[in-house]
C-alpha cells in the first residue's frame, strides 16, 4: 500500500502503548482510525486526542478473546466507513510469571484469550472482507519473544510463537489463493507501554488473579527493561514503512535478526536454545530492579 491517505485503520489495543502508537500515525497519515480496546476511559481518551489532531475516528469497547465482539467491531467498521484497510491485531497482555509447571490454568487462559485468539478473531472477522475487496494489509502483533526464547513468562512466549506460525500460514495462504491482501508480524522488542501493569484487564470471569501476577522480581526487572525501551512512535513509523515496503517481518531493531539466525544454528545443530543477554534486545544490560 503505498498511500494511506483518505484509508481506513483497525487498531485493536488502541488506548496505549503500541495500539495508540500507531493510531496516532495512522492519523497523521490522513487515514480515518477505528480504535479498539477492553479499557473504555483511556480508549475515549485516544478518540478525544486523535480528533483534536483532526483525525476521523470511531471508538470501540472490545475485548478481543471474545469472538462475537470481534465480529461486531468488523461489521461496525464496514457501516460506519465501508471499508478497511489496514487491520492491527494488536492487543495483548503480559501474562503470568514463574516456572511453566507452576503458572495457573487461568493465567494460561487469559493469555491465550487476548494474545492468540484474540488475533485470530480478527483475522476470522476481517481476513474475508480483505479477500473480497482485494485490498488490505493485516499486521499482527507479536514479539520478539516469538521470534526467540522467553524463559518464566512461558504463556507470553507460548502465545508469540503461535502468532508467529499463524501469520506465516496466512501470507502464503493469500499469496497461494493469488489475493493481493498482504500481512505483517510484529516482533518488537522492549517498547515503552504499560504492558508491565497488564495485571489492570484481568477479567474477573477468571476468578482470582494468580498470586504475584504483575508484582514479583520478574515484573519489576521487566519494568523497569519496559520503562528503557523505545517510544512507540517510533516503533509506528517502521510499521508504516514495512506496510509501504510489503516487508512481512517487522522488527524494532534490525540487529534482532541475530537472534533468529541464533534460532536457526540451534535447530540446525539440536542445540538446546539458551537466554539471550539482555544487550541483544537493545537494552541496558543491568536495569535496577523496581526502579
Ligand atoms: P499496553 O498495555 O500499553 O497496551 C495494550 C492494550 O491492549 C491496552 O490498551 C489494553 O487495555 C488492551 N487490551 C488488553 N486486553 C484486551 C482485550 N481483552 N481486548 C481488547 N483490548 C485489550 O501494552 P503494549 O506493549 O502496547 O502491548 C501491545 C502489544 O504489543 C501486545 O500484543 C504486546 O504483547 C506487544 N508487545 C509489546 C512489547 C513491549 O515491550 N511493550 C514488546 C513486544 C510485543
Amino acid at each position: 500500500m503505498e498511500d494511506f491517505r483518505g484509508k481506513v485503520a483497525v487498531v485493536t489495543g488502541a488506548a496505549s502503548g503500541i495500539g495508540r502508537g500507531l493510531a496516532e500515525r495512522f492519523a497523521d497519515e490522513g487515514m480515518r482510525v477505528v480504535l479498539a480496546d477492553i479499557e473504555a476511559d483511556p480508549l475515549q481518551a485516544t478518540a478525544a486526542a486523535l480528533t483534536a489532531r483532526g483525525a476521523e475516528v470511531r471508538a470501540v469497547t472490545c475485548d478481543v478473546s471474545d469472538q462475537d465482539q470481534v465480529l461486531d467491531l468488523a461489521t461496525l467498521t464496514y457501516e460506519q466507513f465501508g471499508t478497511a484497510h489496514v487491520v492491527c491485531n494488536n492487543a495483548g497482555v503480559g501474562g503470568g510469571s514463574g516456572p511453566s509447571w507452576e503458572i495457573p490454568q487461568n493465567a494460561w487462559d487469559w493469555t491465550f484469550g487476548v494474545n492468540f485468539w484474540g488475533v485470530l478473531h480478527g483475522i476470522r472477522a476481517f481476513v474475508p472482507r480483505l479477500v473480497a475487496q482485494q485490498e488490505g494489509h493485516v499486521v499482527n502483533t507479536a514479539s520478539l519473544a516469538g521470534l526467540t526464547t522467553i524463559p518464566f513468562m512461558s504463556p507470553y512466549a507460548a502465545t508469540k510463537h503461535a502468532v508467529v506460525g499463524l501469520s506465516e500460514a496466512l501470507a502464503i495462504e493469500l499469496a497461494m489463493i493469488g489475493s493481493p491482501v498482504r500481512v505483517s508480524v510484529l516482533c518488537p522488542g522492549f517498547i515503552r507501554t504499560r504492558i508491565h501493569e497488564s495485571e489492570r484487564n484481568w477479567p474477573a470471569r477468571l476468578g482470582d488473579p494468580p498470586p504475584g501476577l504483575g508484582n514479583d522480581l520478574l515484573a519489576a526487572s521487566v519494568r523497569a527493561t519496559i520503562e528503557a525501551g523505545m517510544d512507540p512512535a517510533d516503533l509506528a513509523a517502521r510499521v508504516v514503512a514495512a506496510i509501504r515496503d510489503e516487508r512481512f517481518f517487522i522488527l524494532s531493531d534490525d540487529e534482532h535478526a541475530v537472534l533468529a539466525q541464533q534460532r536457526a544454528d540451534d535447530v540446525r545443530t539440536g542445540r538446546q536454545p539458551r537466554l539471550a543477554p539482555p544487550e541483544a534486545f537493545g537494552v541496558p544490560s543491568s536495569p535496577s530492579a523496581g526502579s
